[in-house]
């Protein structure tokens, strides 16, 4: 048996995110993941909290929290939320864990051992109306780059430019607005990743066949300008892991915790060893390839603002242990999702958030847009009139039809079991061939997470039912020819277990009502087409279910697009 270890990047714990960001990572990664459990494949699926840094300091304090509290309660909100999205994860972590503190820590003791870390004194931005140094997101000010007046010390929000705190125009702290500022002098740890990066640049050219957003973002950073700069890997902050080795002091790191980047990719591991510490599973097959993990195909999933750290700062942590842990096989990466014409925004609430789409509508409506339009190759767009049509077409006309018809022309002439008698003939035999090969293409973007193409090929397969429905019309040959109009019935209802196999990836929630309506609970893959349509024999009973799919009626999209113009209220 295959073994998938699959994971999404870890959401900030700073709220609640939106669909821009479900569809960059956690999403695309609960559709793998639930696509290799179908196939019959062992899947670990890790996801997580990122609980430390400043968004997490600066949200808490907002929320008038400690912010040991305030990420509690928002790893709740979120799991909650998570499990509304029906995203299967096999555990979803923490990174404030006991586990990823004590692993943060021995990784950066190797890191030293391997002489990978150096000590830095160098000049940090020091608020004297605060008393502390202001890391990052603490400080803000104007954009050299593009004029934006509320950049951040770390990034600018408007046109994405990395900065540093110092290059700032108008630099002023967040707590207290104070631009009373000074540089003082204070010392930190920085990864040597420039040591390693003839070692990353030859691993990623070894990977031929990931995405080009993927290497493309890699390679620039690797060469662009004077290459792959060192990396400062503590902060001057409370909240974090604190920068020690293995809990042993580290001299003139008192007081100081690891950079949030540091520690987040290293929670992917610690969350399998929370998995493991709840359930006795043993986590160490997953990760390390002297315990099993060599046979292990490792898929990650993020945005691509993500992608520098999985392609680098993570993989240098991991090589320069020079222990034997699994590095990643397959990093898919995506473009952004914008929104009605402009941006999704956390800060300015714009857009739907995973909480607000749920009141809405179920969540296999939000699924099926996001994953037939993720941002693969370019930036997509989220626009109601799409959604709209999308939903109303796709899953109501095509699907939901579908099902609805066949099972209740069927109840109306033969009752509620699989009629029986009759044979297949040449229409039979042409959907047998399309769904043999529309299928295999199915798997093969499923395999090589083509996420739109799967997508696509799903519908189609759900329309050859239609149009193969339409043009035997059982009902018209039932007048003439009831025995074959049995045997048409027969095929169209298995054809409907076959559907919910084939469709639970995207759409977990119908695919079981459509089971459940089957009445079976089987659900093995349609591998042998002819097979899997006589599966379910003459006699075998079966429920009318109720719509798979309403509609969306002009009127609430309109109404909808009103209620998210504006800000989140
Ligand atoms: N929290 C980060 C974000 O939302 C992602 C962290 S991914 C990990 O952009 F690798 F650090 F875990
Ligand atoms: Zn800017």
């Amino acid at each position: 048996m295959a073994r998938h270890l699959i994971t999404s990047a870890i959401p900030y714990i700073n709220g609640i995110k939106h669909l821009g960001n479900l569809v960059g990572s956690q999403l695309p990664a609960d559709l793998f993941a639930r696509y290799c459990r179908a196939r019959g494949h062992e899947v670990m699926f890790i996801c997580a909290t990122d609980e430390h840094g400043t968004p997490a300091e600066l949200a808490a304090d907002k929320a008038g929290k400690p912010v040991a509290d305030y990420c509690a309660e928002m790893h709740d909100v979120q799991a909650e939320i998570a499990r509304g999205f029906r995203l299967s994860f096999d555990h979803f972590g923490r990174s404030s864990s006991a586990q990823n503190h004590a692993l943060t820590q021995h990784f950066a003791k190797a890191l030293a051992a391997n002489g990978l870390i150096r000590e830095v004194t160098e000049q940090q931005m020091y608020s004297k109306a605060d008393g502390r140094f202001l890391p990052d997101r603490y400080i803000e000010g104007t954009c050299p780059n593009c004029g934006f007046e509320s950049a951040r010390g770390d990034q600018c929000d408007n046109c994405t430019k990395q900065l540093d705190p110092v290059d700032l125009i108008n630099p002023h702290s967040v707590i207290s607005g104070s631009t009373d500022l000074e540089m003082r002098e204070t010392k930190h740890l920085f990864l040597r990743q420039s040591a390693m990066k003839d070692k990353l640049d030859a691993w990623i050219d070894s990977k031929t066949d990931w995405p080009v957003l993927t290497t493309s973002i890699a390679k620039k950073w690797l060469h662009d300008g004077d290459g792959l700069q060192d990396r400062g890997i503590t902060r001057d902050l409370h909240w974090g892991v604190p920068a020690q080795f293995e809990g042993a002091p580290w001299e003139g790191m008192e007081g100081k915790v690891f950079y949030v980047w540091f520690d987040a990719p290293i929670e992917y591991i610690a969350a399998t060893q929370e998995w493991a510490d709840k359930t006795g599973g043993d986590w160490a097959r997953w990760w390390r390839t002297d315990a099993g993990a060599e046979d292990v195909t490792y898929t990650q999933f993020m945005g691509k603002d993500n992608v520098p750290f999985h392609t680098l700062s993570f993989p240098a942590t991991i090589l320069g242990s020079n222990e034997p842990w699994k590095l990643v096989d397959y990093i898919k990466s995506f473009n952004y999702l914008n929104y009605d014409g402009g941006q999704f925004s956390t800060s300015r609430g714009r857009g739907v958030f995973m909480d607000q789409a749920l009141e809405i509508l179920p969540s296999d409506y939000w699924r099926w847009w996001l994953l037939s339009h993720a941002p693969e190759s370019a930036d997509s767009e989220f626009t109601w009139e799409n959604f709209q049509a999308s939903v109303n077409k796709d899953l109501a006309d095509v699907l939901g039809n579908f099902v609805s018809r066949i099972t209740k022309f069927t109840r109306s002439k033969f009752g509620e079991a699989l009629p029986e008698g009759g044979a297949w003939g040449a229409q039979e035999e042409a959907l047998i061939a399309e769904l043999t090969t529309r299928i295999a293409e199915y798997e093969r973007h499923m395999d090589d997470k083509e996420v739109r193409k799967a997508a696509n090929e799903l519908r189609a397969i759900w329309v050859a039912g239609n149009e193969y429905l339409q043009a035997a019309a059982p009902w018209s040959a039932f007048k003439t020819d009831p025995a074959q109009a049995a045997a048409q019935a027969r095929l169209a209802l298995n054809l409907i277990r076959v559907y919910a196999v084939l469709s639970a990836p995207f759409i977990p929630d119908a695919s079981e009502t459509m089971l459940a309506a089957m009445k079976t609970d089987d659900t093995s893959w349609p591998g042998d087409v002819r097979a899997a349509l006589s599966f379910l024999p003459a006699g075998h009973a079966f429920d009318v279910p109720d719509n798979l799919f309403r509609k969306i009626a002009d009127e609430e999209r309109e109404d909808w697009q009103q209620r998210f113009a504006g800000t989140r209220g």
